[in-house]
C-alpha cells in the first residue's frame, strides 16, 4: 500500500519523504554466498515498508574492484555479479513501487576505477584515443591548492604511470582516477549512463563526489562554475524526459557553497546537510541547544522546489570536516577516545555506540532530526541499534551485516561464517543476541517500534512539517523549541537535551495549543506546566 503524497500541490515528494540507504552487501544474501544481493533486497522490501521507508538509496552496484566498496567502477552499465543481473535490479524497481516506494542509486561521476577499460585505454599510451578521458600532467605539482581528502592513506593527489612517464589526478585513493570533465565524450558518457538507468525506471541519484568534477589552476579545484554548468544540464535533461526523478548532492562543504548546487531551482532538487550533522552530536554531548541554532541560523535560504537531505549516520566516517579544528579535536576526544574510531577527519562508529547505546538518546536523536526542515535519510541498521567493528579496516566498521535475527549469521546468510563478506558483529553490547530485527519487531518497546512510530508520526502530520522553521527563545539551554509553520498551521516541538528532567511553565503562545498524544516521546503536560524526561520531547499542533 503506496502513502498518501502530502497535499500541497507545490510540494515534491523528495521534499519531505523518509529516505533509507541500503547496502546491498549488507541487507541479506538471498543465495548463500556470502554477500548480499539484490534478490535479498526484495526479500526485506516488506520489512522496510513496515517500517515507513518512502525511497531507498542503493550505493553503488555495478561492476567494481571493491577497493572503495563500488565506488570504484569499472563498469557502469553491469551490475556486479556478487549483487546479481540487471533482471534482479529491474525486479527491485518494480517491487518497491509496487509498496509505494522510489529507489534511487549512486552515480559515481567524478572517477572511474583504475580497472575501467576507459583507463586502462587511457594509461596505455600518450596518444590513446581516451588518453584525454583522464586528467594527465607531466608535473605533479599542478593544483597544488586542492586538499587531500583521504589523508589517512593518500599523500598526493597525482600518481605517477611509469608506462607513459606522465602523473594522473585523483581526488580519492589512487585507484579512483578523476574523468576530465573537459572533454565532451566525457561529458555525454556520464549523461548515457543516467539516461540507461533513469529507462531502467530508477527514480534518481545520489551524486557522489560533485565539488570534484573540474580542476583549475589556482583555485582549490572545488565548486567551480564548469561544476556548476555541467550539472545544470544533467538537471535540463532529467527535467525534459523524467521530471519526477531527482539529483541529490553530496557537496561535503560549507553552507555558502552547498547552497550553490541548488542553483535558481535548476540544478540539484536535494543536497545533504553536512554541517548539521556534527552539530546535533556537538549538541546532545554538551545537553545545549546551540550548535543547532547556530548551523540552522548559517544555513541559506534555498529556492522553491528544493530540499535538504539530513542525516545522522551513513556509510562513511562521521565526516568533521564542517567543523572547526578545536571543534574537531572535542568531537574526537567524546566521540572517539581511541585513535583507532578515527578515520581521515571523521570518526568510523555507527549511531548506537555514539550514543552509549542509550535508546532514549537515539530516539532523540531521530526527533530532533525529524522536526527540522529536510528529508531525513536512515543508515541500515540504525533503526535497530546496531553497533560497529572497529577491528575492520577503513569505513568496514560500519558496514557490517544487517542483523536479522540472533540465529546463523544474524539471519543475513545461509553461507558458512567464514565466507561472509564482513563478520557480523558479536560483542556483548551490539551482538546479534541482543540487537535483532526479530526480536524487536515482536517487542512493542524496542528501537525499531519506535522508529516505526515515529516514522508513522511524521507522516500523520506531514503537512505541518513542510513549511519554514523558527527557534523559540526563553527556554532552558538544554531545551530545542522548534516550531514549523505551514498553510496547515502550526506544529512545536520541545526537545530536552539533557540527561535532568525539566518541568516549566509553557509561554502563552504554546500554552494555546493541542498535545500530539504522544506519551512515549517522554513529555507531558499538567494544565500549561510541561514535563520533560530526560532526553524526552512534546509536541503540539494548531491548525
Ligand atoms: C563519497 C562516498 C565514499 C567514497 C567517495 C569516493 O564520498 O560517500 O564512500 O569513498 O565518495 O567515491
Amino acid at each position: 500500500m503506496s502513502e498518501p503524497r502530502p497535499e500541497a500541490p507545490s510540494h515534491r515528494w523528495y521534499q519531505s519523504a523518509i529516505f533509507y540507504e541500503l547496502y546491498v552487501r549488507a541487507f541479506r544474501d538471498s543465495n548463500g554466498d556470502g554477500h548480499g544481493d539484490l534478490r535479498g533486497v526484495i526479500e526485506k522490501l516488506d520489512y522496510l515498508q513496515e517500517l515507513g521507508v518512502e525511497c531507498i538509496w542503493l550505493p553503488p552496484i555495478y561492476q567494481s574492484p571493491l577497493f572503495d566498496d563500488g565506488y570504484d567502477i569499472s563498469d557502469y552499465y553491469v551490475i556486479h555479479p556478487d549483487y546479481g543481473t540487471e533482471a534482479d535490479f529491474e525486479q527491485v524497481i518494480v517491487e518497491a513501487h509496487a509498496r509505494g516506494m522510489r529507489v534511487i542509486t549512486d552515480l559515481v561521476l567524478n572517477h572511474t576505477s583504475d580497472q575501467h577499460p576507459w583507463f586502462l585505454e587511457s594509461r596505455s599510451s600518450r596518444t590513446s584515443p581516451k588518453r584525454d578521458w583522464y586528467v594527465w600532467s607531466d608535473t605533479d605539482v599542478r593544483y597544488i591548492d586542492t586538499r587531500i581528502i583521504f589523508l589517512d592513506v593518500e599523500t598526493s593527489n597525482w600518481t605517477y604511470d611509469e608506462a607513459t612517464e606522465q602523473y594522473y589526478w585523483h581526488r580519492f585513493y589512487t585507484s579512483q582516477p578523476d574523468l576530465n570533465y573537459d572533454n565532451p565524450e566525457v561529458q555525454d558518457a556520464m549523461k548515457a549512463v543516467m539516461q540507461y538507468w533513469l529507462e531502467k525506471g530508477i527514480d534518481g541519484f545520489r551524486v557522489d563526489a560533485v565539488p570534484y568534477l573540474y580542476e583549475r589552476e589556482g583555485t582549490n579545484c572545488e565548486n567551480l562554475t564548469e561544476t556548476h554548468d555541467y550539472s545544470k544540464q544533467l538537471r535540463t535533461m532529467l527535467d525534459d524526459r523524467w521530471p519526477d526523478a531527482i539529483m541529490l548532492a553530496e557537496a561535503n562543504q560549507p553552507p555558502a557553497d552547498v547552497r550553490e548546487y541548488f542553483g535558481d531551482g535548476d540544478e540539484f532538487h536535494m543536497a545533504f546537510h553536512f554541517p548539521l550533522m556534527p552539530r546535533i552530536f556537538m549538541a546532545l554531548e554538551l545537553e545545549e541547544v546551540r550548535p543547532i541554532l547556530e548551523a540552522l541560523e548559517r544555513t541559506p535560504a534555498i529556492p522553491d522546489g528544493t530540499g535538504w537531505c539530513t542525516f545522522l549516520r551513513n556509510h562513511d566516517e562521521l565526516t568533521l570536516e564542517m567543523v572547526t579544528e578545536e571543534e574537531r579535536q572535542w568531537m574526537w576526544s567524546v566521540y572517539a577516545p581511541e585513535p583507532r574510531m578515527r578515520l581521515n577527519l571523521g570518526i568510523r562508529r555507527r549511531l548506537a555506540p555514539l550514543l552509549g547505546g542509550n535508546p532514549r538518546r537515539i530516539m532523540l536523536a531521530n526527533r530532533i532530526l525529524f522536526s527540522l526542515p529536510g528529508s531525513p535519510i536512515l543508515y541500515y541498521g540504525d533503526e535497530i541499534g546496531m553497533g560497529d567493528d572497529i577491528d575492520l579496516p577503513d569505513r568496514h566498521g560500519v558496514r557490517t551485516p544487517m542483523q536479522w535475527s540472533d540465529g546463523l549469521n544474524a539471519g543475513f546468510s545461509e553461507a558458512h561464517p567464514a565466507d561472509l563478506y564482513l563478520p557480523v558483529i558479536n560483542d556483548d553490547t551490539f551482538g546479534i543476541a541482543r540487537v535483532n530485527v526479530a526480536s524487536q519487531q515482536t517487542d512493542s518497546d524496542s528501537l525499531f517500534q519506535q522508529m516505526k512510530r515515529l516514522i508513522a508520526l511524521v507522516k500523520q502530520h506531514r503537512p505541518y512539517l513542510t513549511g519554514s522553521v523558527a527557534f523559540l527563545n526563553g527556554f532552558d539551554p538544554s531545551v530545542l523549541a522548534v516550531r514549523r509553520t505551514s498553510e496547515a498551521g502550526d506544529l512545536v516541538a520541545l526537545h530536552n537535551l539533557s540527561a535532568r528532567p525539566l518541568a516549566f511553565d509553557l509561554p502563552a503562545p504554546i500554552g494555546g495549543m493541542t498535545p500530539i498524544d504522544y506519551p512515549e516521546s517522554g513529555g507531558r503536560l499538567e494544565s500549561s506546566r510541561a514535563e520533560l524526561d530526560p532526553y524526552g520531547s512534546l509536541f503540539f499542533l494548531r491548525s
